[in-house]
């Protein structure tokens, strides 16, 4: 069985009550139970943390022993040199994902730290964007 994990970054942990105008109404983990019901034939487990210290022990500690990291890094996307490093020194490939369209807002957000290190990323599909990147680990 594939081996999945998602990580989340800072302030995702109140998606479904933080500018749902911007992040969508349902919460992550209504969304997670949607997501592990339809993919019951891979492993999908889940980390949150607003800690950047925190992402970064998460990613050496899953970046050699699961088949993909779907990383939305959050505001230390545009921030975080440590979590870009992270993301290099490990083996898993990692897709980097956004629910808004970044490129679609201000300027800072438009810069990533992570890009440069994964494997693709996807943007602005809500939280589509993560069921995307779970089926570029899946389909051939
Ligand atoms: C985000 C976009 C980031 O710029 C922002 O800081 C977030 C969420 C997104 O998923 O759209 O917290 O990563």
């Amino acid at each position: 069985m594939k081996k999945l994990i998602i990580i989340n970054g800072p302030n995702l942990n109140l998606l479904g009550k933080r500018e749902p105008e911007i992040y969508g109404s349902l919460s992550f983990t209504e969304f997670l139970d949607e997501i592990k019901a339809q993919y019951n034939d891979i492993s999908i487990d889940y980390f949150q943390s607003n800690v950047e210290g925190e992402i970064i022990n998460k990613l050496h500690e899953v970046g050699f022993n699961h088949d993909g990291i779907v990383l939305n890094a959050a505001a230390y996307t545009h921030t975080s040199v440590g979590i870009g490093d992270a993301v290099a020194a490990i083996e898993t490939p990692v897709v980097e994902v956004h629910i808004s369209n970044t490129f679609d807002r201000e300027e800072f957000r438009h810069q990533s730290y992570v890009a440069p290190h994964a494997k693709g990323v996807i943007v602005g599909f809500g939280l589509q964007s993560y069921e995307l990147a779970i089926q570029s680990f899946i389909k051939k």
